[in-house]
């Protein structure tokens, strides 16, 4: 009698744990892609170019927004072949004119708003003696407070539809801050919580809320010398375009966090979550003093080449 009741008590808590996983298990997304309106912001270079190539190879109309028109329109010439629609919009997200501007030209043009990558954004490395102020608002700006407020614009147009989806594009930095990029890991940090808060607070809308979190990617943002020094540890570095077709393939499996880097970076950021005091050591031992002086230099380029590219 006692074995049976344990194998019914059994049974009803694996048929409970069935139940649980089918409920919880994302939904696939309604969204249609051909013929969607898609706001990519960076999308002059990097990520946010192959974002653009990716959603046009999907029948996606475009409206592509960063800083240097040249470069966007450099971007449109590449997605003519597939793009039904282009429109540029030289936009520099840390002015919120330029933004409202952006969703209207946006809307006087299609008429709706369906998808949002927030994807522009600044990196800054090493020591925070030797982040400048000047930069490290703006970085705050450009990969939080312009995400944020770029969001609202397009919800209203979004919760008038009920439908449309906002993807923010944030790091594995924000699961892993790690000792080399402290404010930038602030900022991306920063991106998945506005991300998780929003999508709770959109429940029911049919508005939906992606976080990505790219790993270290193949763009001007990871200088070379910093690839060498990834693959040496024996990280992946990805590709653009491997970033933006997992990212479509995650959105529409319903997926509310797409994270990157392989096995290394999803057992850090466990590592980061349930066993804090492991990944502080962890960090010691990878973040040498070494290894700091060479993030100053590395910086020094970087800024250097933003400054030429201005
Ligand atoms: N590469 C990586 O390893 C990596 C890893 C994790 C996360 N990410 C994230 O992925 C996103 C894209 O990065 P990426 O690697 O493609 O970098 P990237 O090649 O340096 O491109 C950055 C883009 O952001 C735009 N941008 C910067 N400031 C802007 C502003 N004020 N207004 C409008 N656009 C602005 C740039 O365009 P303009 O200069 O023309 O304005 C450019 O198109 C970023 O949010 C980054 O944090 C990258």
């Amino acid at each position: 009698m006692g074995r049976f009741r344990w194998f019914l008590l059994g049974g009803a808590a694996s048929a409970a744990a069935y139940w649980l996983m089918r409920y919880l298990r994302p939904e696939h997304s309604p969204l249609v892609l051909n013929q969607a309106v898609v706001i990519i912001t960076g999308a002059s270079a990097g990520i946010g170019r192959a974002y653009a190539l990716a959603f046009a190879r999907r029948g996606a109309r475009l409206v592509l927004a960063a800083r240097r028109a040249e470069a966007l329109e450099e971007v449109r010439a590449e997605v003519a072949t597939y793009a039904a629609e282009v429109l540029c919009v030289p936009t520099d997200v840390n002015d919120d004119a330029q933004l409202e501007a952006l969703v209207q030209a946006a809307l006087d043009h299609y008429g709706r708003v369906d998808i949002l990558i927030n994807n522009a954004g600044l990196v800054d490395y090493g020591t925070l003696q030797n982040h400048h102020p000047r930069r490290t608002r703006q970085m705050v700006s450009t990969n939080l407070a312009s995400a944020i407020n770029l969001t609202r614009l397009c919800l209203i147009p979004m919760l008038a539809q009920r439908s449309g989806a906002i993807i923010n594009v944030s790091s594995m930095a924000g699961k892993i801050p790690t000792a080399h990029q402290p404010v930038y890991a602030a900022t991306k940090v920063g991106l998945i919580a506005f991300s998780d808060a929003l999508r709770r607070q959109l429940e029911g809308t049919g508005v939906r809320v992606v976080s990505v979190l790219p790993s270290y990617t193949d763009t001007e943002m990871v200088a070379p010398a910093m690839q060498d020094y990834v693959r040496e540890m024996g990280l992946t570095v990805d590709t653009p375009h491997y970033v933006a077709e997992r990212t479509i393939d995650g959105l529409l499996k319903g997926e509310q966090e797409i994270l990157f880097g392989g096995a290394v970076m999803l057992f850090g950021a466990w590592l980061e979550r349930h066993f804090p005091l492991l990944a502080t050591l962890a960090q010691r031992y990878v973040f040498t003093p070494n290894l700091m002086a060479m993030m100053e230099q590395i910086k020094a380029e970087y800024v250097a080449k933003a400054k030429e590219k201005r």
